[in-house]
Protein backbone atom coordinates (compact mmCIF):
# COMPACT_ATOMS: atom_id res chain seq x y z
CA UNK A 1 0.00 0.00 0.00
CA UNK A 2 1.29 3.19 -0.96
CA UNK A 3 2.13 6.09 2.04
CA UNK A 4 1.69 9.35 0.91
CA UNK A 5 2.38 12.66 3.69
CA UNK A 6 0.85 15.70 3.31
CA UNK A 7 1.74 19.28 5.19
CA UNK A 8 -1.01 21.45 6.27
CA UNK A 9 -4.44 19.20 6.04
CA UNK A 10 -7.10 20.67 8.01
CA UNK A 11 -9.00 22.36 5.03
CA UNK A 12 -8.58 23.73 1.50
CA UNK A 13 -6.39 21.31 -0.74
CA UNK A 14 -4.88 19.53 1.89
CA UNK A 15 -7.88 18.04 3.37
CA UNK A 16 -9.29 17.09 -0.01
CA UNK A 17 -6.28 15.43 -0.74
CA UNK A 18 -6.22 13.78 2.27
CA UNK A 19 -9.59 12.22 1.93
CA UNK A 20 -9.17 11.56 -2.09
CA UNK A 21 -5.94 9.44 -1.79
CA UNK A 22 -7.46 7.61 1.27
CA UNK A 23 -10.31 7.15 -0.77
CA UNK A 24 -7.89 5.79 -3.45
CA UNK A 25 -6.82 3.31 -1.08
CA UNK A 26 -3.27 5.07 -0.19
CA UNK A 27 -2.03 4.98 3.71
CA UNK A 28 -2.24 8.91 4.55
CA UNK A 29 0.16 10.86 7.35
CA UNK A 30 -0.71 14.53 7.53
CA UNK A 31 -0.52 17.48 9.85
CA UNK A 32 -1.89 21.26 10.22
CA UNK A 33 -2.11 23.19 13.55
CA UNK A 34 -6.18 23.23 14.31
CA UNK A 35 -7.16 20.68 17.01
CA UNK A 36 -10.94 20.10 15.48
CA UNK A 37 -10.69 19.18 11.89
CA UNK A 38 -7.89 16.38 12.86
CA UNK A 39 -10.47 14.26 14.77
CA UNK A 40 -12.61 14.95 12.09
CA UNK A 41 -10.27 13.65 9.38
CA UNK A 42 -9.07 11.11 11.83
CA UNK A 43 -12.55 8.99 11.86
CA UNK A 44 -12.64 8.53 8.18
CA UNK A 45 -10.31 6.00 8.86
CA UNK A 46 -7.77 5.18 11.48
CA UNK A 47 -6.38 1.64 10.22
CA UNK A 48 -4.17 3.41 7.45
CA UNK A 49 -4.72 7.18 8.78
CA UNK A 50 -2.29 9.23 10.81
CA UNK A 51 -3.25 12.91 11.48
CA UNK A 52 -0.80 15.18 13.92
CA UNK A 53 -1.19 18.90 15.38
CA UNK A 54 1.86 19.92 14.18
CA UNK A 55 3.48 23.76 13.13
CA UNK A 56 5.26 23.49 10.34
CA UNK A 57 7.50 25.84 11.42
CA UNK A 58 8.63 24.19 14.25
CA UNK A 59 11.63 21.73 14.08
CA UNK A 60 11.15 19.32 17.46
CA UNK A 61 7.10 18.74 16.55
CA UNK A 62 7.97 18.38 12.42
CA UNK A 63 10.72 15.85 13.24
CA UNK A 64 8.65 13.74 15.52
CA UNK A 65 5.63 13.71 13.13
CA UNK A 66 7.84 12.38 10.40
CA UNK A 67 9.66 9.48 12.69
CA UNK A 68 6.09 8.84 13.89
CA UNK A 69 4.36 8.33 10.74
CA UNK A 70 7.64 6.47 9.03
CA UNK A 71 7.42 4.23 12.08
CA UNK A 72 4.27 3.39 11.33
CA UNK A 73 3.46 3.47 7.82
CA UNK A 74 7.01 3.77 6.42
CA UNK A 75 8.93 5.78 4.20
CA UNK A 76 6.39 7.75 1.95
CA UNK A 77 5.75 6.94 -1.78
CA UNK A 78 4.98 10.21 -2.28
CA UNK A 79 5.52 14.12 0.04
CA UNK A 80 3.10 16.48 -0.78
CA UNK A 81 4.82 20.33 0.93
CA UNK A 82 1.16 21.49 0.73
CA UNK A 83 1.21 24.11 4.11
CA UNK A 84 1.00 27.66 3.14
CA UNK A 85 -0.24 31.15 3.71
CA UNK A 86 -1.25 34.13 1.95
CA UNK A 87 -0.33 37.97 2.66
CA UNK A 88 -3.51 40.04 3.88
CA UNK A 89 -3.68 42.17 0.16
CA UNK A 90 -1.46 45.12 0.87
CA UNK A 91 1.26 46.67 -0.98
CA UNK A 92 4.61 45.29 0.01
CA UNK A 93 6.24 48.51 2.09
CA UNK A 94 3.23 47.66 4.31
CA UNK A 95 3.85 45.00 5.14
CA UNK A 96 5.39 44.09 8.24
CA UNK A 97 8.50 42.83 8.81
CA UNK A 98 6.82 39.92 11.32
CA UNK A 99 4.08 39.27 8.69
CA UNK A 100 6.83 38.92 5.91
CA UNK A 101 9.10 36.98 8.02
CA UNK A 102 6.33 34.80 9.19
CA UNK A 103 5.01 33.56 5.29
CA UNK A 104 8.53 32.57 4.94
CA UNK A 105 8.75 30.70 7.54
CA UNK A 106 5.59 28.93 6.57
CA UNK A 107 6.29 28.39 3.02
CA UNK A 108 9.30 28.30 2.04
CA UNK A 109 11.36 27.31 5.80
CA UNK A 110 8.63 24.52 6.09
CA UNK A 111 9.12 23.23 2.47
CA UNK A 112 12.62 22.87 3.62
CA UNK A 113 12.52 21.15 6.55
CA UNK A 114 10.13 19.09 5.62
CA UNK A 115 12.54 17.85 3.18
CA UNK A 116 14.94 17.95 5.86
CA UNK A 117 13.60 15.40 7.58
CA UNK A 118 11.49 12.98 4.84
CA UNK A 119 14.40 13.39 1.30
CA UNK A 120 17.63 11.29 3.75
CA UNK A 121 15.17 8.66 4.10
CA UNK A 122 13.63 8.59 0.70
CA UNK A 123 17.44 8.40 -0.47
CA UNK A 124 17.65 5.40 1.91
CA UNK A 125 14.92 3.40 0.28
CA UNK A 126 15.78 4.44 -3.33
CA UNK A 127 12.43 6.03 -3.82
CA UNK A 128 10.30 9.11 -3.34
CA UNK A 129 8.41 11.55 -5.10
CA UNK A 130 8.78 15.32 -3.68
CA UNK A 131 5.48 17.52 -4.79
CA UNK A 132 6.07 21.19 -3.61
CA UNK A 133 2.96 23.16 -3.99
CA UNK A 134 3.77 26.07 -5.69
CA UNK A 135 1.55 28.71 -7.77
CA UNK A 136 0.20 30.79 -10.97
CA UNK A 137 2.10 33.40 -8.48
CA UNK A 138 5.18 31.05 -8.36
CA UNK A 139 5.36 31.88 -12.66
CA UNK A 140 3.50 35.38 -12.81
CA UNK A 141 3.02 38.10 -10.53
CA UNK A 142 0.18 40.42 -9.04
CA UNK A 143 0.06 43.92 -6.91
CA UNK A 144 -0.41 43.22 -3.37
CA UNK A 145 0.69 39.59 -3.13
CA UNK A 146 4.13 40.21 -3.48
CA UNK A 147 5.33 38.11 -0.39
CA UNK A 148 3.63 35.05 -1.71
CA UNK A 149 4.75 35.71 -5.31
CA UNK A 150 8.01 35.62 -3.89
CA UNK A 151 8.44 32.77 -1.61
CA UNK A 152 6.13 30.44 -4.31
CA UNK A 153 8.84 31.52 -7.12
CA UNK A 154 11.37 30.34 -4.08
CA UNK A 155 9.24 27.08 -3.87
CA UNK A 156 10.21 26.94 -8.40
CA UNK A 157 13.65 27.85 -7.83
CA UNK A 158 14.47 25.39 -5.03
CA UNK A 159 12.68 22.59 -6.85
CA UNK A 160 14.31 22.51 -10.13
CA UNK A 161 17.87 23.00 -7.98
CA UNK A 162 16.81 20.24 -5.85
CA UNK A 163 15.97 18.24 -9.12
CA UNK A 164 19.93 18.30 -10.32
CA UNK A 165 21.03 17.23 -6.53
CA UNK A 166 18.37 14.19 -6.09
CA UNK A 167 19.54 10.72 -7.33
CA UNK A 168 18.55 8.13 -9.70
CA UNK A 169 14.96 6.91 -8.41
CA UNK A 170 13.29 9.71 -6.60
CA UNK A 171 11.69 13.06 -8.22
CA UNK A 172 10.88 16.59 -7.11
CA UNK A 173 7.71 18.20 -9.21
CA UNK A 174 7.01 22.26 -8.61
CA UNK A 175 3.29 22.08 -8.54
CA UNK A 176 0.44 24.32 -9.53
CA UNK A 177 -2.18 23.68 -8.73
CA UNK A 178 -4.77 26.08 -10.53
CA UNK A 179 -7.44 28.41 -8.85
CA UNK A 180 -9.65 26.37 -6.05
CA UNK A 181 -12.11 27.98 -3.72
CA UNK A 182 -10.63 27.92 -0.42
CA UNK A 183 -10.27 29.93 2.69
CA UNK A 184 -6.66 31.19 0.84
CA UNK A 185 -8.29 32.67 -2.15
CA UNK A 186 -11.01 34.14 -0.36
CA UNK A 187 -8.42 36.05 1.44
CA UNK A 188 -6.85 37.43 -1.66
CA UNK A 189 -10.22 36.95 -4.39
CA UNK A 190 -12.91 38.02 -1.96
CA UNK A 191 -16.50 37.32 -3.38
CA UNK A 192 -14.94 35.96 -6.87
CA UNK A 193 -13.49 33.08 -5.16
CA UNK A 194 -16.97 31.75 -5.40
CA UNK A 195 -16.48 31.20 -9.33
CA UNK A 196 -13.70 28.74 -8.82
CA UNK A 197 -14.03 25.14 -8.32
CA UNK A 198 -14.57 23.41 -4.82
CA UNK A 199 -11.40 21.59 -3.22
CA UNK A 200 -13.43 17.69 -3.53
CA UNK A 201 -14.17 18.47 -7.26
CA UNK A 202 -10.48 19.73 -7.38
CA UNK A 203 -9.03 16.54 -5.81
CA UNK A 204 -11.56 14.15 -7.96
CA UNK A 205 -8.99 15.59 -11.11
CA UNK A 206 -5.47 16.35 -8.95
CA UNK A 207 -5.55 13.20 -7.29
CA UNK A 208 -4.93 10.68 -9.76
CA UNK A 209 -2.98 12.84 -11.51
CA UNK A 210 -0.51 13.93 -8.92
CA UNK A 211 -0.73 9.92 -8.08
CA UNK A 212 0.77 9.04 -11.37
CA UNK A 213 3.91 10.88 -10.90
CA UNK A 214 7.13 9.35 -10.87
CA UNK A 215 10.79 9.66 -11.36
CA UNK A 216 10.51 10.45 -14.90
CA UNK A 217 9.01 13.70 -13.85
CA UNK A 218 12.08 14.76 -11.93
CA UNK A 219 12.77 18.61 -12.13
CA UNK A 220 9.03 19.28 -13.95
CA UNK A 221 6.99 22.32 -13.50
CA UNK A 222 3.38 21.29 -13.82
CA UNK A 223 -0.38 22.59 -13.51
CA UNK A 224 -3.03 20.08 -12.28
CA UNK A 225 -5.55 20.06 -14.83
CA UNK A 226 -9.11 21.98 -15.10
CA UNK A 227 -12.16 20.56 -16.01
CA UNK A 228 -12.04 22.34 -19.14
CA UNK A 229 -8.80 20.70 -20.15
CA UNK A 230 -10.35 17.05 -19.36
N1 LIG B 1 -6.51 27.87 -3.44
C1 LIG B 1 -5.88 28.22 -4.54
O1 LIG B 1 -6.49 28.70 -5.52
C2 LIG B 1 -4.39 28.04 -4.66
C3 LIG B 1 -3.77 28.51 -5.83
C4 LIG B 1 -2.41 28.34 -5.97
C5 LIG B 1 -1.68 27.71 -4.97
N2 LIG B 1 -2.30 27.29 -3.84
C6 LIG B 1 -1.47 26.59 -2.84
O2 LIG B 1 -2.14 25.40 -2.45
C7 LIG B 1 -1.78 25.05 -1.10
C8 LIG B 1 -3.04 24.88 -0.27
O3 LIG B 1 -3.72 26.13 -0.25
P1 LIG B 1 -5.25 26.28 0.18
O4 LIG B 1 -5.86 27.18 -0.81
O5 LIG B 1 -5.82 24.96 0.48
O6 LIG B 1 -5.06 27.14 1.52
P2 LIG B 1 -5.85 27.11 2.92
O7 LIG B 1 -7.28 26.77 2.71
O8 LIG B 1 -5.50 28.39 3.58
O9 LIG B 1 -5.15 25.88 3.67
C9 LIG B 1 -3.82 25.98 4.09
C10 LIG B 1 -3.48 24.76 4.94
O10 LIG B 1 -2.14 24.93 5.41
C11 LIG B 1 -2.14 24.76 6.83
N3 LIG B 1 -1.10 25.57 7.45
C12 LIG B 1 -0.93 26.91 7.36
N4 LIG B 1 0.08 27.29 8.15
C13 LIG B 1 0.57 26.17 8.73
C14 LIG B 1 1.61 25.91 9.65
N5 LIG B 1 2.36 26.90 10.16
N6 LIG B 1 1.84 24.63 10.02
C15 LIG B 1 1.08 23.62 9.54
N7 LIG B 1 0.08 23.80 8.65
C16 LIG B 1 -0.17 25.06 8.28
C17 LIG B 1 -3.53 25.19 7.29
O11 LIG B 1 -3.89 24.55 8.49
P3 LIG B 1 -3.83 25.24 9.96
O12 LIG B 1 -4.22 26.67 9.79
O13 LIG B 1 -4.82 24.41 10.72
O14 LIG B 1 -2.43 25.03 10.42
C18 LIG B 1 -4.39 24.63 6.15
O15 LIG B 1 -4.71 23.29 6.39
C19 LIG B 1 -0.87 26.17 -0.62
O16 LIG B 1 0.48 25.80 -0.82
C20 LIG B 1 -1.23 27.33 -1.53
O17 LIG B 1 -0.20 28.26 -1.63
C21 LIG B 1 -3.64 27.44 -3.64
Amino acid sequence: MKHVMISGCSRGLGKAMVQGFHRAGWTVSGFARSRNVIDELQSIGADRLEIHQVDVTEEKPVADFVEAAISRFGVPDLLINNAAMINANAPLWEISQNDFEQLMAVNLSGVHRMIRYVVPRMIEAGRGVIVNISSGWGRSTSPEVAPYCASKWAIEGLSSALAQELPHGLAVIALNPGIIDTAMLRSCFGGDASLYPDPADWAKIAVPFIAKFGATHNGKSLTVPSEMDR
